[in-house]
């Protein structure tokens, strides 16, 4: 039996509105089903609001905690939309666009900050270490766990809303300490690793591991924090990770021994050659040519943009094809306030804000062949929109897209 608070009790009995005794209830049914002890007390949410994953139930159940005058009691910000920008050009059906909308608008009223970003840590929602979090988001709960040393689960959709309302989850997972050991040794012999490098590393690390937590020993502790993004979002895609251990970088790995004092269960060695050979994997076969390039899985931090724009700079990109940029409206409000905008846009390229190439229905543009740097893109568009993938460095995507 779950021991509930006097407080949690109240909520329980609706003593405190419909909408968190609703909230209450799948909570306390979810930590009944995984049998937690109590409940945790979480200081933010990271919601999901794309239609694309919510679909009609979502939309529903949404506009049901609005009715029921439902409210966020802890910062709260949601995950891309799944609109592109400009929606109405590549054939997504108005019925589709509408049911997007609605998700919108219902978060607005739930006070959900309209953020609409896979990195919710660079703006709006920074936790600190120890913190507990509810957080969606697959690539935001391997970062929070591994780079920020917060608590998270892989929380899903439904459960999410309800931690932004009630401020509460029940106590498993990774919020207990005997969860967040390490199992496994991955060792990195690669003397210097590029940006790409990142991606797949932690692609390959998420099909070797599967749910276990890696402790990984090689990581340079010099690198950006774009590429740990990049590293837990393809090993959060490829596998079922949630959590690494980066020795000299994940805050409790430099606390305590992240084996607990027990022998890892198994090690593997990734050098060279098992990037390059994994970097093809990666890439499906092609028949077209490419016409679009996507960068920005996850949305780029604004470090990322300038060196994009550095790069991009007196460049032209060709007529038939569209180079799309994902990214946050907070790091594009600042970059367009530093000029950035304006001059990546004269290249060309378009900007896709609050958007993602994998949750935005791309299957109804007609792509034929993506050419990306994200090793999480690659992995989910070929089958989710039945596109052909390139999955190469940010150089060779530019070289691709210019005249
Ligand atoms: Fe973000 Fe979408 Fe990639 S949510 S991590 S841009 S798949």
């Amino acid at each position: 039996m779950i021991q509930l608070s006097s407080y949690e009790k109240a909520i329980l009995k609706g003593e405190m509105g419909e909408a968190k005794k609703l909230a209450m209830e799948l909570i306390v049914k979810i930590g009944e089903i995984y049998q937690a002890k109590d409940l945790v007390q979480v200081s933010s949410a990271h919601i999901l609001g794309h239609y694309g994953s919510l679909h009609d139930a979502g939309v529903a159940f949404y506009e049901k905690l609005v009715q029921l005058k439902a409210s966020c009691v802890i910062p709260t910000t949601v995950d891309p939309s799944s609109l592109p920008v400009r929606w109405e050009e590549y054939r997504i059906p108005a019925s589709y666009a509408q049911k997007q909308k609605r998700l919108c608008k219902a978060t607005q009223k739930l006070g959900v900050i309209q953020n609409w970003s896979c990195t919710p840590y660079e703006f709006g929602n920074i936790p600190r270490f120890g913190e507990m979090l509810a957080w969606a988001e697959s690539s935001a709960v391997v970062y929070a766990n591994s780079v920020l040393g917060a608590r998270t689960n892989r929380t899903p959709a439904g459960l999410d809303i309800a931690a932004a309302i009630t401020g509460r989850m029940p106590r498993i997972g990774l919020y207990l300490d005997c969860n967040r050991v390490g199992k496994i040794l991955v060792e990195i012999a690669i003397p210097k690793l590029s940006d790409l490098d990142y991606h797949t590393i932690g692609y390959f690390i998420g099909k070797k591991v599967g749910t276990n937590i890696p402790v990984i020993s090689g990581i340079p502790t010099t690198c950006s924090n774009y590429n740990l993004k990049c590293l837990g979002a393809a090993a959060a895609s490829s596998g079922a990770v949630s959590m690494v251990h980066m020795l000299g970088i994940t805050p409790e790995a430099k606390m305590m021994d992240p084996f607990n004092g027990k022998e890892p269960e198994s090690v593997f060695r990734i050098a060279n050659k098992d990037l390059e050979i994994i970097q093809k994997e990666i890439s499906t076969p092609c028949h077209f040519e490419a016409d679009i390039v996507a960068i920005g899985c996850p949305h780029l931090s604004l470090e990322e943009l300038r060196e994009l724009y550095n790069k991009l700079r007196d460049k032209k990109i060709k007529k038939w094809i569209k180079f799309w940029i994902y990214t946050s409206q907070s790091v594009y409000t600042i970059a367009q306030q530093m000029g950035i905008i304006q001059q990546i846009e004269e290249s060309g390229a378009e900007f896709q804000v609050g958007t993602c190439p994998v949750i935005a229905p791309l299957r109804y543009y007609g792509f034929k062949t993506m050419v990306t740097n994200s090793a999480k893109n690659a992995n989910v568009v070929p089958s989710e929109h039945n596109i052909e993938v390139i999955y190469t460095d940010l150089a060779t995507c530019i070289k691709m897209a210019v005249q």
